[in-house]
């Protein structure tokens, strides 16, 4: 059961703006809760029994919000930098929402799918060594692995720290001359495929993820584009 809220916090939390313009609009006799015209932004309401509505349209409370990015190479997994862009430079305004934040790493050169939200119970979840949320990574290398390799990778590769990953799944996609693999691996080391690869020999020369847990990228969303997860999406990422 969600706290009661205040009007103005609830329409602010829910993207309608600052408190000030969400008290314009209450004083302007745009929003109702439970079908009456709000007198005051200060007014308690239960988010999860009371209908607010602004010009009619009812609004769903939601407490955290989800956001899928096509990260593109070049953004950095970061919330802010001084020097290079961001992650976030790449969410529309209207979605950029406090405490919104990215869930796990990928490399500066890294592309594809990244999860950010603004809750903090399921980040720690999905990036605790506990849960081994499977990740999957399609990626091109420098040369032709052999199937002793593959096995390595499969079984448990020694990094270069003298850590032995755990099973991961490895599919070769291609036989040249582009070298292509599907990598699955249920942990998070820092630069852990590139490390895993360069373990056995070789060089990554594109890495893409394609999918997170049970979240997997759209293939609708284009380089550098985001989209809110659906309802099916973010209960399949809390087991529902
Ligand atoms: N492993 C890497 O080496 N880099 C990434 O960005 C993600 C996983």
């Amino acid at each position: 059961m969600t706290q009661r809220q205040r009007l103005d916090k609830f329409l602010a939390h829910m993207r309608f703006g600052t408190r000030r313009e969400v008290k314009t609009l209450v004083r302007a006799g745009r929003v109702t809760i439970n079908g009456k015209v709000a007198t005051s932004s200060d007014l308690s309401l239960c988010p999860d029994r009371d209908v607010v509505a602004v010009d009619g349209q009812p609004v769903k409370y939601q407490e955290y919000f989800y956001l899928m990015l096509n990260k593109p190479a070049g953004y950095l997994t970061a919330t802010k930098d001084r020097l290079a862009p961001t992650v976030l430079d790449l969410v529309p305004e209207e979605w950029r929402v406090k405490d919104l934040a990215p869930v796990g790493r990928l490399d500066k050169d890294t592309e594809g799918l990244l999860l950010l939200t603004t809750d903090g119970p399921l980040t720690h979840r999905l990036l605790s060594p506990t849960w081994e949320t499977p990740k999957t990574y399609f990626l091109r290398i420098d040369g032709e692995p052999t199937d002793e390799e593959l096995k390595t990778l499969a079984c448990g590769v020694v990094l270069d720290d003298g850590y032995r990953t755990r099973p991961a799944e490895v599919k070769l996609l291609t036989t040249g001359p582009e070298w292509e693999l599907v990598l699955t691996i249920c942990e998070g080391k820092f630069h852990q495929v590139k490390r895993m690869l360069q373990a056995v020999g070789k060089q990554v020369t594109y890495l893409q993820r394609r999918s997170m847990g049970t979240l997997s990228l759209d293939p609708g969303l284009a380089l550098g584009e985001c989209r809110p997860l659906t309802a099916e999406e973010i209960n399949g990422l809390k087991g529902r």
